[in-house]
């Protein structure tokens, strides 16, 4: 099958990273912080350089403002909920619901207002779209690094420096961008960066992680066992066990470690290839007639569509049945890009490539497509 759904999960795993898989599975299966044996202790290696790799790939402050979660969602949720925020909240229409339905349920509660921006040019925030919405009661902004929809990026660094000095905690969902981009989080001033190590990072599913600043102090939202300070009944202030109860997923995070290894060999080619890629495929479905492409080039290899008369999950179906190409098609857990971008009805259909796909697999989604929108 050609694999075109990789902003859902990555599809390619560079072989070092299956590799590391394999080989946490059947020679450390041991659990890191807690047992005094050899094999323990080996686990405990493996957690700390990675985490260590993740806080250099970011420029987090130190290791120990790095945390490992299940996924981005749980990392967005333990940025938000446990921000204990108070006031107004700006975010923009590009947001996923693993953001917007924590924030909906705060203001629910009581605790907070949410304002959200649209971009003025139509296609991706900038610093000028915050500035305008931006006042003395807001308290966080987040924005999204690219839309999981059109792959387009926000302007995460300008709107970082607009936000220096301002008291407001600036949370970026780094889900797609992770890894397409150089994020630099104290250089671009982000207080919390969310990553879904899955996609742009290479590891393996079940891991996310959870970047944040000094300046924050983000609450847990689980408690339990860590490690550390057993007869303290109370869960430890010390980061990163404060928001690391239970075992982690060690297997993953051997994999993430082999991902950066990978990526610091290969960013820069990675994101030459997927834009030129992208771009490439975005102008040959603009010719095709009856398709209407709402994506420009960008570094994360994400190219959105739609064909006139067909809804985007019966396009991705057929795709999947009838040329063995898979894309996502419907909504993407996205309900306001939709609503911005006016495909509430039908959707869309987001084919979304990695590195290791090649000039002719695009060639043959071209040409489905053709075949698609000529029925
Ligand atoms: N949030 C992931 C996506 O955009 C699953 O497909």
């Amino acid at each position: 099958m050609i694999y075109f759904d990789n902003a859902a999960t990555g599809g390619f795993k560079p072989s070092a990273v299956t590799e590391s898989v394999f080989s946490a599975v059947k020679y450390l299966c041991a659990n890191p912080s807690r047992s005094s044996h050899k094999l323990a202790y080996l686990a405990g290696d493996c957690v700390y350089k990675t985490r260590s790799k993740l806080s250099s790939f970011f420029n987090a402050v130190s290791p120990s403002h790095v945390v490992f979660t299940k996924n981005c969602t749980e990392a967005l949720n333990t940025a938000i909920l446990g921000s204990n925020v108070k006031g107004e909240v700006l975010t923009t229409v590009f947001e996923h619901n693993s953001v917007l339905r924590p924030l909906y349920y705060l203001e629910k509660k009581g605790d907070i207002t949410i304002k959200i921006i649209e971009p003025e040019n139509g296609r991706f925030i900038t610093a000028s779209d915050v500035i305008k919405n931006f006042s003395s009661r807001t308290k966080m902004v987040i924005v999204s690094g690219a839309s999981n929809v059109t792959g387009e990026v926000n302007e995460i660094e300008k709107i970082g420096a607009f936000l220096k000095d301002k008291n407001a905690v600036y949370l970026v969902d780094g889900a797609q961008l992770g890894g397409h981009y150089p994020i630099d989080v104290q250089r671009f001033n982000i207080d919390y960066l969310c990553l879904a190590c899955h996609k742009g990072l290479y590891s393996i599913m079940g891991l996310g992680a959870l970047i944040f600043s000094s300046k924050v102090k983000p609450l847990p939202l689980t408690m339990g066992g860590t490690g550390t300070e057993t007869f303290n009944l109370n869960q430890p202030d010390v980061y990163p066990e404060r928001l690391e109860s239970g075992t982690l997923n060690l297997p993953a995070i051997c994999s993430l470690e082999e991902g950066l290894l990978y990526l610091e060999k290969n960013a820069d080619f990675i994101r030459e290839y997927l834009t030129n890629l992208t771009d490439y495929l975005t102008v040959k479905l603009c010719e095709i007639s009856g398709v209407t492409v709402y994506t420009r080039k960008n570094p994360v290899g994400i190219t959105a569509f739609s064909i006139a008369g067909i809804d985007s999950n019966e396009v991705s179906e057929l795709l999947s049945s009838k040329y063995d190409i898979a894309v996502r098609g419907g909504f993407h857990c996205a309900p306001l890009t939709h609503k911005f971008l006016n495909t509430q009805d039908s959707g869309l259909v987001r084919a979304s490539i990695c590195p290791h796909n090649t000039k002719r697999e695009v060639n043959a989604l071209i040409s489905a497509i053709k075949d698609i929108s000529a029925r």
